[in-house]
């Protein structure tokens, strides 16, 4: 009869120690300075393009207006023409005719976008290039070439001819990628692409930058966009110097083969050592499914490259994992998801019915935030749909916003905090802290007590959160309690907490 009366005191006596040294410290030593959030816009465009007025209006607010998602980086992308490319929608109008002749009224459907994105005053406007028109690449196509070395100063300079063009419409773009993973030449056709060797990135990096400079250009490049990490490691010693490096605004990778976040950070590390400074961006991921299938319900799973729609929380908060590694593991100051909006939802027959859109298929792709029907022009849906990847990354687009210096935080790394991710941003240009994102990535509900450490955390302002049932809603705020700050999550939910 005694152990009974013991036990559960005892027990208690335990979990209150286990909370009070698992919780996440906020320190006031200040990391990178954020400057961008973002998200391409290939190649859905074209098809939104046939979409009605109102919808496509829609979808440019729901992406760019700062009252909305407000992303702060958007990726156009400058078509190649489509020579050779067999996906229709996937074959983007270029304004090239001849080297120095060009048609600004081609690709309609892509500059529409782009203007919209400068007239919601979205910061970074970001022009990227899959291809170079189709006489500079070897076989004359816009997929499956390589860029011919000597065409390098015409293409630089048709790079620099259109940026120049919409810099006198108003529309200031502020970075270009001349090359889109460049260790590929996409020759499939399925899309644009075109190889450029290890041994051609500096000469194209270093003319594309002398261009712009040369047309009074304060537009700066970014570079190389490989696929993949790993990949990025073994090349990048051929290319990147510190005469390269001061040429660049960012070292772009993309994240393929889902490296750790620590992988990422030693990537990140080469990057800065390499360049001399200038630090690397992870410019586009997307089409993750958990590695080991028996963890597909836990977005904490280890990742892998595949096919799978996954519009639910799960998919939301894998995608969220994935900016944590890069904004808080790798240190990096940018990120941006692949396409903003897609139509791969697999086997989901919208027009026969909604709700399947709110479900996982097999058949369709983790590549967008918003979705559409790809059968839009025979079912006459033109609906969209916002996946759970909208609302969250919503979190990070409102804290993480340019200027924001990153705080140093710390996490328990066992027991149940190693289900929480957190990153902290102060107030651009100043101080103080502006907001902390914070994610229960566990299945089962926890509780995370935030601390400040060398400083006193503020009283907060507002609490959003997005979980399976809320898309980024304002909750009860929570009290300080002697200088900190009780998260009481349900299963799979992500905070932030504006100051
Ligand atoms: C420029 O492109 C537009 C849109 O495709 C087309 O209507 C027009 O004829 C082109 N202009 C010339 C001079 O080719
Ligand atoms: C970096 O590489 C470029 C292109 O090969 C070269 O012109 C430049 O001199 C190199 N800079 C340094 C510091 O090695
Ligand atoms: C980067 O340089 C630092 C300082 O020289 C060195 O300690 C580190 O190992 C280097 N890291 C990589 C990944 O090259
Ligand atoms: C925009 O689209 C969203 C998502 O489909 C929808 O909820 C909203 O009502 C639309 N707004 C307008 C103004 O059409
Ligand atoms: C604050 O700390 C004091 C002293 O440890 C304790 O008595 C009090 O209950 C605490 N208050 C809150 C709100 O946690």
């Amino acid at each position: 009869m005694l152990l009974p009366l013991i036990w559960p005191s005892l027990h208690a006596f335990l979990a209150s120690f286990l909370v009070s040294v698992e919780c996440a410290t906020i320190t006031g030593t200040t990391l990178q300075t954020i400057d961008g959030i973002g998200a391409s816009g290939a190649w859905w465009v074209n098809d939104i393009a046939n979409f009605p007025a109102s919808v496509r209006q829609n979808l440019s607010d729901l992406l760019l207006s700062p009252s909305k998602l407000g992303l702060s980086n958007y990726r156009y992308n400058l078509g190649g023409g489509g020579v050779g490319v067999t996906t229709p929608d996937r074959a983007p109008e270029t304004p090239y005719v001849s080297d120095g002749v060009y048609n600004f009224s081609k690709d309609a459907a892509g500059t529409f976008f782009l203007q919209e994105a400068a007239r919601h005053g979205v910061a970074q406007l970001t022009l990227f290039v899959n291809s170079a028109p189709s006489t500079m690449t070897s076989n004359g196509q816009s997929c499956g070439g390589t860029l011919i070395t000597s065409r390098i100063p015409a293409y630089a300079q048709y790079i620099a001819d259109v940026v120049s063009h919409w810099d006198a419409q108003g529309v200031k773009i502020t970075h270009v990628s001349t090359m889109n993973e460049p260790d590929n030449t996409f020759g499939g056709c399925g899309q644009e692409g075109m190889e450029v060797t290890p041994s051609q990135r500096a000469q194209l990096i270093l003319t594309t930058a002398k261009a712009l400079n040369a047309a009074g250009l304060s537009t700066m490049v970014i570079g190389d966009e490989t696929s993949q990490v790993s990949l990025f490691e073994s090349e990048a010693p051929t290319w990147l110097n510190t005469t390269v490096g001061v040429s660049l605004a960012g070292v772009a990778h993309h994240q393929y083969a889902f490296a750790s976040g620590q992988a990422q950070r030693t990537m990140a590390q080469l990057a800065l050592n390499l360049s001399g400074g200038t630090p690397s961006w992870s410019t586009e991921i997307c089409c993750f499914v958990a590695a080991d299938s028996g963890q597909a319900g836990s977005p904490l799973a280890a990742m892998t490259y595949g096919g799978t729609y996954d519009p639910t929380i799960v998919g939301g908060l894998r995608m969220a994992v994935l900016i944590f590694q890069s904004l808080g593991d790798a240190q990096e100051p940018h990120w941006d998801f692949w396409t903003a909006v897609s139509n791969a939802i697999g086997s989901c027959d919208p027009s026969s019915g909604t709700s399947c859109l709110s479900k996982t298929n097999a058949d369709g792709w983790n590549d967008g935030l918003i979705y559409y029907d790809p059968n839009f022009a025979t079912t006459g849906f033109t609906s969209l749909f916002l996946s759970k990847r909208y609302h969250v990354l919503k979190h990070f687009t409102k804290s993480a916003l340019v200027g924001s210096v990153v705080r140093r935080t710390s996490l328990a790394t066992t027991g149940t905090e190693a289900n929480w991710r957190v990153l902290a941003f102060n107030t651009p240009g100043a101080r103080t802290l502006h907001a902390i994102v914070a994610m229960n990535g566990g299945t089962t509900a926890s509780t995370l007590t935030i601390t400040g450490s060398g400083f006193t955390l503020p009283v907060p302002k507002s609490v959003v959160r997005t979980s399976a049932s809320e898309d980024y809603v304002t909750i009860t705020t929570p009290t300080l309690g002697n200088g900190s700050l009780a998260i009481n999550a349900p299963a799979l939910s992500i905070y932030t907490i504006f100051f």
